[in-house]
């Protein structure tokens, strides 16, 4: 089962992208994560341009989210919100044919944080995403316990995948 993961962070030490590559060393069972790394040079959202010439890179990105069985989120918060650059990649595939009934596991590498998390729930939910609850973890990469976690929601999150999606 090909897994595609999106950090909502460019930052180079980024909790959230470190906490992608941790799941990427626990996938088994079948399951491969690669990490989607273009967020970054994604253009500025435009309907113009999605209703005329989709650029190759946003063509691209479409093609490894549509390829991938599941999703795999962390994304951390901005001044209470999600970050402009990851709502800026997810508006891109609000008009993506194949998305709805995509499976999304979420993350959150700050237990602090919730309004982001709450924000990326209801923007996926209206994009028609597969939100899996029991797949969904908040962990604090710092605590000894933050792989075994992740693994279990791996865990969840692929049993789930393989039984409906
Ligand atoms: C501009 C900016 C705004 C932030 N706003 C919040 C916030 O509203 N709530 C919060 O819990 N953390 C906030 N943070 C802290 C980040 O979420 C935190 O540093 C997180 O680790 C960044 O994710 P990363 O490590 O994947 O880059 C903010 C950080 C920055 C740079």
């Amino acid at each position: 089962m090909k897994l595609l993961g999106l950090s909502g962070s460019l930052r180079a030490g980024s909790f959230n992208t470190m906490a992608l590559r941790v799941l990427q060393k626990l996938t088994s069972e079948g399951a491969a994560l690669s990490l989607y790394d273009g967020i970054g040079a994604l253009p500025h959202f435009n309907p113009d341009v999605e209703m005329s010439a989709l650029p190759d890179v946003v063509a691209d990105f479409r093609r490894q989210v549509a390829e991938a069985a599941a999703l795999v989120i962390a994304c951390p918060e901005y001044a209470h919100g999600i970050p402009g650059t990851f709502k800026n990649a997810l508006d891109w595939l609000v008009g993506m044919p194949d998305f709805p009934g995509k499976p999304v596991m979420l993350i959150n590498t700050a237990p602090r944080a919730s309004h982001a998390q709450a924000a990326l729930r209801e923007v996926l939910a209206t994009m028609s995403a597969r939100l899996v609850p029991e797949a969904c973890v908040t962990v604090d990469l710092r605590e000894p316990d933050s792989h075994a976690r992740l693994q279990a929601g791996l865990h969840a999150f692929i049993q789930v995948c393989g039984d409906g999606a």
